[in-house]
């Protein structure tokens, strides 16, 4: 393997460790020795009842976002050629490498350790240095908007949680989300991709359960139920345990916008680890009520109207000037410390999702 080869494949591996809804991985990388294509795969993109290409282009960004990091370690400056739409079998974006004396970026190490954290947090608050870098870094994708909010009073956010918990009583929407929650040690190890139960917070008994309520349905689902009051598994986010509540925003129908809002994310969640903070995205309801817009969505009338009154309650908490729409919401606050082990997702093997065509360069 020539060295560029190799360099492309670290490359291909730090953008794989960028997060995808539901872990559900949906790249294809190609490097025939010039440029690098990078595709979407519908089959596995489907996160929701209602896949959009939107959310394949914010996706993308954090990929982006992750290769020119990436890229810095190796002394190569990348260069991206998005296409002008997402059409099926043809890469979203090809990338060509220009071999330059980088400084190393420093978030690179952090890209092996980022992840989601489900688990309470132990506070901060706005005043922590890390917020000012955040809003440092706003200039550099002008199309895409960050908005933080300290959440002092965690009962101002009550719409939030309500409209998060609403979205899972619509039964297509819970289905499809709980289709890729790994219920076993096999299941984890064989797919390597979706949501290992362990990272729900659920411990083995819930996960036994869950799976019963998968194979036999309404009384495993009834015995689900108490356990989940019961134990870790109910929703436990009050906001009393936050530094702060974010929330980007995009333009909306714009690749270019919706690619820079995934960059800006990818950054600012591992400029946050890198300052010891925990970081949890809750985007059900800013990305069902900006599917709303487009009005064709099968989203029944009583989550529509639940989630049009949560979509204004973010405008107005998180301040957002007309003409952006929130896509995507997280909460961030101190780590209480490290991820027990086993409750991290996988990613599927790099010959799954990379291929380098044989004869070239
Ligand atoms: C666009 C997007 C939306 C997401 N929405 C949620 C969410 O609403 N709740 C949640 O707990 N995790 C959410 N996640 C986190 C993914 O489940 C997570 O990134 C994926 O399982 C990989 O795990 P990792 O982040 O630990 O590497 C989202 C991730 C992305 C990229």
């Amino acid at each position: 393997m020539s060295s560029r080869d190799a360099k492309i494949e670290r490359i291909v591996e730090a953008a794989l460790r960028a997060p995808t809804p539901e872990n559900s991985q949906p790249w294809t990388f190609t490097w025939d020795g010039e440029q690098l294509c990078i595709s979407f795969d519908p089959a596995r993109g489907q996160m929701a009842p209602l896949p959009h290409e939107d959310d394949a282009w914010f996706c993308l960004g954090t990929v982006q976002e992750s290769i020119s990091i990436a890229s810095s370690v190796e002394n190569l400056e990348p260069r991206f050629l998005p296409a002008r739409a997402l059409r099926a079998g043809q890469p979203m974006v090809r990338v060509t490498f220009q071999d330059e004396e980088r400084i190393d970026d420093p978030l690179h190490a952090v890209i092996w350790r980022r992840c989601t954290d489900r688990r309470e947090f132990r506070g901060g608050g706005m005043e922590l240095p890390v917020f000012r870098e955040i809003q440092a870094l706003l200039p550099r994708y002008p199309e895409a908007g960050l908005y933080l909010n300290g959440a002092e009073r965690a009962e101002d956010w009550a719409f939030l949680i309500q409209a998060e918990n609403q979205s899972f009583e619509w039964p297509p929407f819970a289905r499809a989300i709980t289709r890729w929650f790994r219920l076993t040690e096999k299941e984890i190890r064989t797919t390597r991709d979706g949501l290992p139960y362990r990272s729900l917070g659920a411990g083995l008994l819930t996960s036994r359960l869950m799976l019963l309520q998968r194979r036999m349905g309404r009384l495993a689902g009834y015995l689900l139920g108490l356990v989940a009051r019961f134990s870790n598994l109910a929703p436990f986010y009050d906001f009393r345990d936050v530094a702060a509540l974010g929330c980007v925003t995009v333009t909306p129908r714009d690749a270019r916008s919706l690619s820079q809002a995934g960059r800006l994310l990818m950054r600012t969640w591992l400029l946050l680890h890198s300052h010891g903070l925990a970081f949890q995205p809750l985007t059900n309801v800013a990305f069902l009520s900006y599917l709303l817009r487009e009005r064709d969505t099968q989203i029944p009338d009583w989550l529509a109207q639940e989630l049009l009154s949560a979509q204004a309650g973010l405008i107005d908490r998180f301040g957002v000037p007309a003409g952006q729409w929130p896509f995507f919401v997280f909460r961030t606050g101190i780590a209480p410390g490290g991820l027990p082990p086993d409750s991290r997702t996988l990613r599927r093997e790099l010959h799954c999702s990379y291929r380098k065509l044989q004869g070239e360069a």
